[in-house]
This record gives C-alpha cells, sequence and structure tokens, in this order.
C-alpha cells in the first residue's frame, strides 16, 4: 500500500525570472500530484537561513543564500503517493549536468549555482520546510483533484 505524502517545493528566483513557472509546475499538475498550498514570495535572508541551516559552514552557503534571496521564489505543497521520492524525481538531481533528461534540472537549468527548483529530501524536511514557508490555515486540501474525483466515482458506481 502506497502512502500520500506531501512535500516542499519551490521555484528558485531564476526560475521566475526566466518565467518558467508555469512549465514547471506542468510538470508536477500533469503527474496527477495536488497543489495544497502555493504563493509567490521574497524569502528574507533570515528565512533563507533557516531554510539552509543544515548547510551553514560549507563553502557554497553564502552563494546559495545570495542566491534564494535575489528575487522571487514560487513556494508550494505538492500532495500525492510517496510524493516526496517522486517530486524528487522529476525534479532530477543536484547537478543539473548529472540529472536524467527529462527531468526539471536537466531540461531547464546548466549548472548547480542555478538550479532552478527545490524539493524537500526526505519526510523530516518536508514537514520542516512546509511549516517555515506555510501556516496551517494556509494549505487547502478541502477539494477534490479531478484524479480523487475520479476514483471516488469508481468506487461509488462501480463497485
Ligand atoms: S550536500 O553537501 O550534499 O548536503 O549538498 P546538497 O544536498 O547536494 O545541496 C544542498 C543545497 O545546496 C545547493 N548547492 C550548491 N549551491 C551552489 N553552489 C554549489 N557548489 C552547491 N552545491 C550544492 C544545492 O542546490 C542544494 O540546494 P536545494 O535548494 O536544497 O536544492
Amino acid at each position: 500500500m502506497k502512502t500520500e505524502e506531501r512535500t516542499f517545493v519551490a521555484i528558485k528566483p531564476d526560475g521566475v525570472k526566466r518565467g518558467l513557472i508555469g512549465k514547471i509546475l506542468e510538470r508536477f499538475e500533469d503527474k496527477g500530484f495536488k497543489i495544497v498550498g502555493m504563493k509567490l514570495l521574497q524569502v528574507t535572508p533570515e528565512l533563507a537561513a533557516k531554510h539552509y541551516e543544515e548547510h551553514q559552514g560549507k563553502p557554497f552557503y553564502n552563494r546559495l543564500i545570495h542566491y534564494i534571496t535575489s528575487g522571487p521564489i514560487v513556494a508550494m505543497v505538492v500532495e500525492g503517493y510517496e510524493a516526496i521520492e517522486s517530486v524528487r524525481h522529476i525534479v532530477g538531481a543536484t547537478d543539473p549536468m548529472k540529472a536524467d533528461v527529462g527531468t526539471i534540472r536537466a531540461d531547464f537549468a546548466q549548472v548547480m549555482e542555478y538550479n532552478i527548483i527545490h524539493a524537500s529530501d526526505s519526510p523530516v524536511s518536508a514537514q520542516r520546510e512546509i511549516s517555515l514557508y506555510f501556516k496551517p490555515e494556509e494549505i487547502y486540501d478541502n477539494w477534490q483533484s479531478m484524479l480523487e474525483l475520479i476514483t471516488y466515482n469508481e468506487e461509488r458506481y462501480d463497485g
């Protein structure tokens, strides 16, 4: 039995500036994931430091903070079966040069410094990142996606 999960996804400033919000969102919608939270926001240095606290002290830390605060991001909560692993699969490897063709990073990015998108890497990170960016009342899951409606109707009418 697969599990329904929520994960945190952010289209980073270069994705927003390059006008790729729609194309990136499409990947998740096409897969059938349900977007239960979404907003455009400017990440402050304080929020960036909390988000990337585990990377403090690493050689790339300052660049990472500068990058994520360099313009607005689109923050999302994405829901679906095995969403954490499945979304990471769609996003591709951290280094766009090593990401599989067909993944977002392989298709839209060239270098690690500008890898266009972030996705939580574990259930603990997902929970932490969702609560950093979203208040509980900013998550809307009291609606049925088409996929859920179809499943519901199939169960209801076809037994
Ligand atoms: S690590 O060292 O394995 O924990 O790092 P990793 O998980 O691969 O990456 C963590 C985030 O840091 C970004 N990153 C970099 N940014 C700029 N320059 C360099 N060299 C670099 N290396 C890693 C990487 O994109 C990750 O960002 P997120 O937003 O989590 O994808």
